[in-house]
């Protein structure tokens, strides 16, 4: 049986988690052994040049590649990974190969803290799972669980 002091606990515990409110964390493993993850917001702020990034509230409209030389800020020429990471709307995150991207590096990502494991792999210009077409949106990996994280994968 739970003590009063348990439950007040608990309940302080909570609203903690309430209080702390929304927040997502994008990870990067590069196992390339050259080239440089860049990931980038809305309105071209970049955020991250392969450290960890978290955001304080949902995290929209983020595109990530591994910069090899030839990729454009938007990833222009390179394997282009997307992602919005979001409570209430849900999270999205896809591969986008629809020019003027192209294939350079093995690209993916998988969502942990939640939906973990599910993501997608794009290992070769004929990989089965990234948009090609901007009609494509079978390919989106949808994730619903809150706070979840991510981690982007170049030659995984
Ligand atoms: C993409 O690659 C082409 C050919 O190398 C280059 O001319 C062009 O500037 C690149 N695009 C961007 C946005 O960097
Ligand atoms: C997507 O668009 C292309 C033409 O741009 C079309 O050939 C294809 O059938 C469409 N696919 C779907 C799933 O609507």
């Amino acid at each position: 049986m739970f003590s009063k002091v348990t439950i007040a606990l608990v309940a302080a515990a909570m609203a903690f988690v309430q209080v702390r409110g929304e927040s997502h964390t994008v990870t990067f493993t590069n196992d390339c052994g050259y080239g440089t993850p860049y990931l980038w917001g809305p309105d071209g702020v970049l955020l991250s040049t392969g450290s960890p990034y978290t955001s304080n509230g949902p995290a929209d409209g983020l595109i990530a590649y591994l910069q090899i030389g030839p990729c454009g800020n938007n990833g222009e020429n390179c394997t282009l990974v997307e992602a919005s990471l979001n409570n209430a709307g849900g999270s999205s995150a896809d591969i986008s190969l629809i020019p003027p991207h192209s294939f350079t590096v093995a690209s993916g990502f998988d969502y942990y803290n939640g939906c973990d494991g599910q993501g997608t792999d794009c290992t070769d210009n004929d990989c089965p799972d990234a948009f090609r077409e901007p009609n494509q949106t079978g390919f989106e990996v949808v994730c619903l669980a809150a706070n979840v994280d991510l981690n982007i994968k170049f030659c995984d």
